[in-house]
């Protein structure tokens, strides 16, 4: 048996984890066995390399030592997570996965691209079935992320402190993917209503037979 793998992905406040959150209702809904999880995290391990990722100063890592962090959490959250999940057939939707690692790190902090290949394909080896990247306007999203942060009261703002251009780079890095890769990512337009959003979702997700409605 084989689940279902289907990642959301996009720059810093666009949207993803409450999209993410009402599919799995949705999906729910219709009898079908769930899985939520994110990264960095989603394992317990991974939650304890999470913490060292996004708290603290911009600067602390390097962008290698820190596509090696991403990589090292990502491995534990496969193996703990989502194998598990999909090897019992259950759809698994995660907030952030390796599209992640080749914008942030790769494009917008400037680690070498072959070097995120090549740990993916060593470490991880897989691709979701399909990539949810939602695409909005790097300053609005930036404003809805930090203040939402802020009420939150946390301190998970490092990335958000890398500032605007970083931003509008990881912005640019997530469309050139989902055009690199159009058979397992869909561009999703992530402005304007929610209830919106949630319906370009669907009509994406109607390529994936096993979530068709
Ligand atoms: P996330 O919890 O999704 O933050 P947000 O809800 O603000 O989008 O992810 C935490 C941060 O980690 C986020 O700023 C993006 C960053 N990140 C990377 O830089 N590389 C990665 O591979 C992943 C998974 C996340």
């Amino acid at each position: 048996m084989s689940g279902t793998f289907v990642t959301f992905e996009g720059v810093d406040g666009a949207g993803k984890t409450t999209q993410l959150r009402k599919l799995a209702a949705r999906l729910r809904k219709r009898g079908l066995d769930v899985v939520e999880t994110r990264e960095p995290g989603g394992a317990p391990g991974a939650e304890e390399i999470r913490r060292l990722l996004v708290e603290g100063a911009p600067g602390r890592w390097s962008a290698e030592t820190e596509t090696l962090l991403f990589t090292a959490a990502r491995r534990d959250h496969m193996e703990r997570t989502v194998a598990p999940a999909l090897a019992r057939g259950a759809v698994v939707l995660c907030d952030r996965f390796a599209d992640s690692t080749r914008a942030y790190q790769a494009a917008g902090r400037g680690a070498s691209r072959a070097l995120v290949d090549a740990l993916h394909e060593l470490v991880i080896g897989r691709e979701p079935d399909l990539a949810l990247i939602l695409d909005v306007d790097p300053e609005a999203a930036l404003a809805r992320g930090t203040a939402r942060e802020a009420a939150k009261g946390g301190g998970e703002t490092r990335f958000e402190a890398f500032g605007l251009d970083f931003q509008r780079r990881l912005r640019d890095a997530f469309r050139a993917i989902a055009a690199a890769e159009p058979q397992r990512c869909a561009l999703i337009d992530a402005s304007g209503a929610e209830t919106a959003v949630a319906a370009r979702i669907d009509a994406a997700l109607a390529r994936l037979p096993a979530l068709a409605p």
